[in-house]
């Protein structure tokens, strides 16, 4: 990658008043959590869009259970890395700054961002599934199937599943963000899996700067102004470093 290419973008990143940065698995893969679409990233050869409905929890909820009791025990291992670390440096450093992240491991929270919308949920936060009773859960192993204090029904991740729609306020805090920013920084995530995938080219006809940062290219690559190829954890404090 061409270094005048990271120097335009770090430029950009300086010199902006408003700053949204969108996150993937791609960022947190530089800690050891597996992405959903690369080489490792199937359960017992299912992919995420089989596990990740409300159908297959009706069908099986122990099956569904056994992938997010996984994952859990999986990324309770694991910390947040220089990216996380460099992203939540940022939002103090730029008053209007926002954070879209599409994953669920709360590596973000763990680095101290404050400023952000995990717009899939968090897995350490359960629902009930009859009073939607929300409450968080550190418990690693889980009990399965797990259930609720206050009134007996089945706990589920508290996570937004294919076929479900995003929290009201995050879509209204995401679209705002996005209309608002001078540049949107997009780093590790695949831009197949919509509402996400659409937001860089909001942000695009809205005016912003666009910067992917991704190993591989991706459905949005030729639509942004700079396509950055390297690794999270490298690439990000780079990006963000303090001073112009
Ligand atoms: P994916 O697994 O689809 O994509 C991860 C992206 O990160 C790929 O484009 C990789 O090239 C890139 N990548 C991998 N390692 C990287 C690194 N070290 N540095 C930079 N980039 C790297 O993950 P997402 O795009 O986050 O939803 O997937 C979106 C959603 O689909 C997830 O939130 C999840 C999933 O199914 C639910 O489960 C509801």
């Amino acid at each position: 990658m061409s270094p005048d290419l990271l120097n335009d973008a770090r430029s950009r990143l300086a010199s902006a008043r408003a700053i949204t940065v969108l996150t993937g698995a791609g960022i947190s893969a530089d800690s050891g959590v597996p992405t959903f679409r690369g080489a490792d990233g199937l359960w017992r050869n299912f992919r995420a869009e089989e596990l990740a409905t409300p159908e297959a929890f009706e069908r099986d909820p122990r099956l569904v259970w056994e992938w997010y009791s996984w994952r859990r025990e999986l990324i309770a291992t694991k910390q947040p890395n220089d990216a996380h670390r460099a992203i939540a440096a940022l939002e103090s450093r730029i008053n209007d700054f926002w954070l879209i992240t599409q994953n669920v491991d709360g590596l973000h929270r763990a680095a101290g961002s404050t400023k952000l919308s995990e717009i899939h949920g968090n897995i350490w936060m359960l629902r009930c599934t009859a009073c939607d009773a929300v409450t968080k859960n550190y418990q690693v192993p889980l009990p399965l199937l797990p259930n609720c204090a206050r009134c007996g029904g089945l706990l589920r991740p508290h996570i937004v599943w294919f076929g479900e729609s995003l929290q009201e306020e995050d879509l209204t805090r995401c679209a705002n963000q996005l209309q608002a920013c001078d540049v949107l920084l997009v780093i590790g995530t695949s831009g197949v899996v919509y509402p996400a995938a659409g937001f860089a080219s909001i942000a695009k006809e809205a005016g912003a700067y666009v910067i992917e940062l991704n190993l591989d290219p991706t459905p949005q690559s030729d639509l942004v102004d700079i396509a950055l190829r390297g690794r999270a954890k490298d690439l990000v404090p780079i990006l963000l470093q303090a001073g112009k």
